[in-house]
């Protein structure tokens, strides 16, 4: 039976460009939807940014733009991305849209008229400064149980104690360095706690959707288990503080000024007005597909840090706004790189954009990714090793390398046709059944066992053609007999039926080269679907080269070496690059000192006159008493900085600063050095 699809992937929010993360996740569902179209079924792939929240509303400000400018620098980019790794999203928007605010603000009035939404004044911190309320990551002081500095206003790094902003000790605000005082505000909250949503939860999280499948997969089930109990255990669920009090970037809340709705409401809505902008597009009916008797199924792909919006607010909110629920949720776990975990928003480790910028195959990245693919919340472990071995061995020695071969002799000796002797039923049966079985790992996002079948049929097609030693035959060809010409023609089309079939289980995979291979090599017009891995090809043209190997050189390319600060016997690690911009601020210059005296009521400074040619001496202070005697010093050539604000001291004011090495624990490794420049330099030379 033919199904229709609306399948997601989270919204990422749009304050950074993609990292390798998000694009394991679009290639998961890519894959996903590419083989549930092979089945036949219809699929809406949509997709958008998610642009609001206090984070971009802050980072704006400090770049002087406008939130939506921020947001559009990165949707701009997404393309290339996306185009990039072949995710065919049939559709890209924003949670900054019209369609956003208009279904969140209709989806919240009936929420209210159905009785989730209540009013309460909290108390919360509020920078007296900046003029705002403080998301919790932005207080820091020092921890309560601890006392280790510096610590986030909801867990402490250093002993993992988990507390409220408000009690940490001596808290400031990270914006402006600002005591936050306590202050109170009405806050709007959507009644998870209500009974009716806690029956509806318990049986949504624990339920089948209409095509027989589990929504949730079981360790997520167990998961969900903990907050919304069951028959035996009572649920953990606190009501949902869904508003923020302006200064917001977000969608104002109906009838209720200086009130936006709290980031996390409108994106899952996004996914809803993406689809609507699609169906404006392509003239489909967007309330019909979202009717709760719709049977349009609504799958979601996420990963595991955010299963709690998108398995309890989320199907509440449908459910309770008189929309259809989703039918899954497919989450994954994270990828990470080498073993180490790349966080969400530094997104270390590989870069997807420099991946493609030193011109690595997306498609090797897609096979790799879908090799260690499983239907379980598990991290995933990029390992560049791992990746050279799978690609060059089993893609390209495995599976490309059975055209080269086996196409080679069609042309040479046969004219490009192919012909089968005997009974091919068997065979075509075979690929059938191994396709079928494929279609379904793929269906159930078992990808790495998908491959493993694809790479041992793969084997198994290799073996066969190596057994019947194919250039044994093709020596003696022209003065052979049919009975022998034919044998090799059998031998030949059967491997080459054979890529075909794997070609058809890995279209998913590998659009691009699929494709190739159905147009350039088998003539074949259309796209592959699932039942076309039993259909033998009759032709082959002459093998174009298919698919480079990786060049292992390339993943040096791909991991910059690591900036580990190396302290130096200085005392302390490298300062951050600056370029020759920021140096050139600088204006350093040969001075003479004319003059060197010990200053009354300071055991650290002397007084220093300096001629940098300037037509007028300056006057500096340096900390240099410990280690020269002033007299020394006189006459003297060294090295200041001269264009230095002048600084009013207790003795005077300072006009520059002369350069010094010192160590960077003084105390324990005690001595100054004035910098002397070599014999010839002048008094006002510039030092470059
Ligand atoms: N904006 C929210 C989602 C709103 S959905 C209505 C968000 N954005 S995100 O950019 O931080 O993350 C987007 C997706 O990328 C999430 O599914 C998240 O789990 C996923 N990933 C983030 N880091 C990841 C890895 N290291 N590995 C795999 N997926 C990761 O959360
Ligand atoms: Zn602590």
């Amino acid at each position: 039976m033919s199904r229709t699809l609306f399948v997601t992937t989270a919204l990422p929010y749009a304050n950074g460009s993609f990292h390798i993360g998000h694009i394991m996740e679009y290639i998961q569902a890519d894959i996903w939807v590419r083989s549930m179209r092979m089945a036949g079924h219809t699929v809406h792939f949509v997709g958008a940014d998610d642009a609001h929240g206090a984070p971009i509303m802050l980072k704006a400000e400090a770049e002087k733009i406008t939130p939506q400018e921020l947001v559009a620098r990165y949707a701009a980019e997404r393309p290339q991305y996306l185009n990039g790794f072949h995710i065919a999203f049939d559709h890209w928007h924003s949670t900054d849209s019209p369609e956003n605010t208009d279904l969140s603000q209709r989806i919240y009035r009936r929420l209210k008229e159905a009785g989730f939404i209540y009013t309460k004044e909290i108390e919360q911190f509020y920078d007296p400064i900046k003029g705002m309320f403080l998301p919790d990551r932005y207080v820091k002081g020092e921890c309560p149980k601890c006392h280790a500095k510096d610590q986030y206003g909801d867990a402490c790094e250093v002993c993992s104690t988990a507390y409220a902003a408000t009690e940490l000790i001596e808290p400031y605000s990270t914006l402006t360095k600002a005591t936050p005082v306590l202050r109170s505000s009405e806050h709007f909250f959507f009644r998870l706690s209500d009974p009716r949503c806690v029956e509806f939860l318990r049986e949504w999280t624990a339920g089948s959707n209409a095509n027989g499948d589990k929504r949730l997969q079981p360790e997520v089930l167990a998961k969900t288990r903990e907050w919304v109990g069951d028959a035996d255990t009572e649920a953990n669920l606190a009501d949902w503080d869904i508003s923020r009090d302006e200064p917001y970037f977000g969608i104002p809340i109906p009838d209720a000024p200086g009130k936006y709705f709290y980031v996390w409401l409108d994106a899952p809505v996004g996914y809803l007005a993406s689809l609507k902008a699609y169906c404006e597009k392509t003239g489909l009916d967007f309330y019909a597909l979202l009717d709760p008797e719709s049977n349009t199924e609504q799958v979601h792909f996420i990963g595991k840090d955010i299963v709690y919006f998108h398995a309890l607010f989320w199907p509440a909110m449908l459910k309770f706004a008189g929309l259809k629920t989703p039918d899954a949720l497919n989450v994954h776990g994270f990828i990470t790189v080498s073993g180490e975990k790349m966080s969400k928003s530094r997104g270390t480790g590989i870069s997807p954009m420099r991946y493609l910028e030193i011109g690595m195959n997306a498609e090797w990245m897609r096979y790799y990714i879908t090799a260690k693919l499983n239907s379980h919340v598990e991290d995933l472990d990029f390992n560049p090793d791992d990746f050279v071995a799978r690609v060059n061995s089993d893609l390209i020695g495995k599976y490309v390398n059975i055209a080269s071969r086996a196409a080679n002799f069609i042309n040479k000796l046969f004219d490009g046709k192919l012909a089968y002797q005997g009974d091919t039923q068997a065979m075509q049966d075979e690929f059938a059944a191994v396709a079928e079985q494929v279609r379904a790992d793929f269906e159930y996002r078992e990808y790495g066992r998908a491959i493993r079948r694809i790479m041992a049929q793969a084997d198994l097609i290799n073996q066969a053609f190596d057994a019947a030693q194919p250039w044994v035959l093709a020596k003696g060809i022209q003065t052979a007999d049919d009975a022998t010409r034919a044998k090799l023609q059998d031998i030949c089309s059967r491997a080459l039926a054979g890529f075909k079939a794997l070609s058809v289980m890995l279209t998913p995979v590998l659009p691009v080269l699929t494709e190739r291979v159905a147009q350039e090599l088998f003539g074949e017009s259309r796209n592959y679907q699932w039942s076309d891995a039993a259909v033998l090809p009759t032709t082959v043209a002459p093998f174009k080269h298919l698919m480079q190997r990786v060049d292992p050189a390339m993943l040096d390319q791909l991991f910059e070496p690591p900036a580990e600060p190396v302290v130096t016997p200085g005392g302390e690690a490298i300062s951050d690059t600056i370029d020759i911009k920021d140096f050139a601020k600088i204006d350093l210059r040969i001075a003479r000192i004319v003059a060197a005296e010990e200053v009354e009521g300071s055991d650290k400074l002397l007084r220093l006159t300096l001629d940098v040619g300037e037509g007028r001496h300056r006057q500096v202070f340096s900390g240099i008493k410990a280690s020269y005697q002033p007299a020394d010093l006189v006459d003297k050539l060294t090295v200041m900085v001269a264009n230095l604000a002048p600084r009013k001291m207790r003795f005077g004011v300072s006009e520059g600063m002369v350069l010094a090495a010192s160590h960077a624990d003084e105390k324990a490794n005690p001595g100054i050095y004035v910098l002397h420049p070599w014999p010839g330099a002048q008094p006002g030379m510039r030092v470059s």
